[in-house]
């Protein structure tokens, strides 16, 4: 029975949108994302051994594209879950934008 409660529990991720990850985009706070999942990657900038200069780059956007081409290996993933503090909202900006200009008309 306590078994089945949990299962319907909600995610206790946090949720951020694509406009709250694009206002981290410097080197006192940096966040990016990979396949949904938000970055903060602040303490990790000085660490990168692609260098900082290319993560600060894409501090604030989606760089699942970036990230996948360079072929970062599997250490580099498991790295990477250390700064995990969320992930995307389902719903898109884009979404949320085209509803309240709706609501506007
Ligand atoms: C949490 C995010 C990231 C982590 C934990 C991470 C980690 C690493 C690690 C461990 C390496 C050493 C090589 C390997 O093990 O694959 C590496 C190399 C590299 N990374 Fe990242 N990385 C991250 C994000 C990014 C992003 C967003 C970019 C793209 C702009 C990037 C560009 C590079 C480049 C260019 C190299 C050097 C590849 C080479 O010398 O062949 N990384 N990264």
């Amino acid at each position: 029975m306590a078994e089945k409660v949990e299962q319907n529990e909600l995610p206790t991720c946090p949720w951020y949108r694509l406009c709250d990850v694009e206002k981290h985009r410097c080197c006192t706070s940096a966040w990016i994302v990979i396949n949904n999942k938000v970055y903060d990657v602040t303490a990790f900038l000085a660490e990168h051994p692609g260098g900082e200069e290319i993560l600060l780059e894409q501090a604030g956007c989606d760089c699942t594209k970036i990230f996948d081409s360079i072929g970062h290996s599997l250490d580099a993933h498991l790295v990477a879950e250390k700064y995990v503090i969320g992930e995307l909202h389902p719903v898109s900006d884009l979404f949320i934008l085209t509803c309240n200009r709706m609501e506007q008309q």
